[in-house]
């Protein structure tokens, strides 16, 4: 549990982890990396969302089938997510974004739900697990599978699991041709 690292090197070391080593991760882990997403900041603090860690084998296999390889809803399913050992299903609660908001919730909702995934993920990355954000999926599909209420939308998947392999870094822009200094 006391697996800590410099703040910059957990945003260096973050990649999309696509293969599992057959091993638990600890619940009190995974309490750690949901309450970490859960102090992202939200729109008037609403923090709109909620998470569920599936552990259930079948159940992982099913949500996986949810799943689609490209941008086709109905192309194959990203196998790979089956070997996870856990999939973090990340919800979103509409309800009072829209209530407070209205029309611009339907932005800023969205905007909190990235904060909050990307929170999860440098977590993860900070206990030496690896993560992968997945957007490829059917939502009603999993909202089917485990039995959410009406105003609980799941909007991304993310299997976690301790790395099997960390894949090298793909090409980021160098800051200089995304930033400029308007003095
Ligand atoms: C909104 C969003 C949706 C994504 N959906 C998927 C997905 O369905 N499947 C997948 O394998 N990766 C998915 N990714 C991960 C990206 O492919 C990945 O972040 C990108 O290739 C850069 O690699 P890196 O995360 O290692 O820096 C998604 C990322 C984001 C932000």
């Amino acid at each position: 549990m006391q697996f800590e690292m410099e703040f910059e090197e957990v945003i260096l070391r973050r990649r999309s982890v696509r293969s599992f080593e057959d091993r638990e991760v600890e619940d009190i882990i995974l309490k750690k990396i949901v309450d970490h997403a859960s102090r992202a900041p939200s729109g008037g603090n609403l923090q709109h969302w909620e998470f569920i860690a599936v552990k259930n084998k079948e159940l992982i296999e099913k949500i996986a089938n949810t799943t689609f390889s490209g941008n086709v809803t109905t192309a194959a399913p990203q196998a790979w997510i089956k070997t996870a050992p856990i999939i973090i299903v990340v919800c979103y609660t509409p309800r009072s974004v829209f209530a407070r908001y209205g029309e611009w919730g339907k932005v800023g909702g969205i905007l909190g739900m990235g904060a909050a995934i990307e929170n999860l993920l440098l977590s993860a990355v900070n206990y030496g697990l690896g993560a992968c954000w997945i957007a490829g999926f059917r939502p009603e599909g999993v909202a089917a599978l485990l039995k959410l209420p009406r105003g609980v939308e799941p909007i991304s998947l993310v299997p976690v699991g301790y790395p099997k392999s960390v894949p090298q870094p793909p090409p980021k822009l160098p800051v200089d041709q995304i930033f400029t200094i308007m003095a």
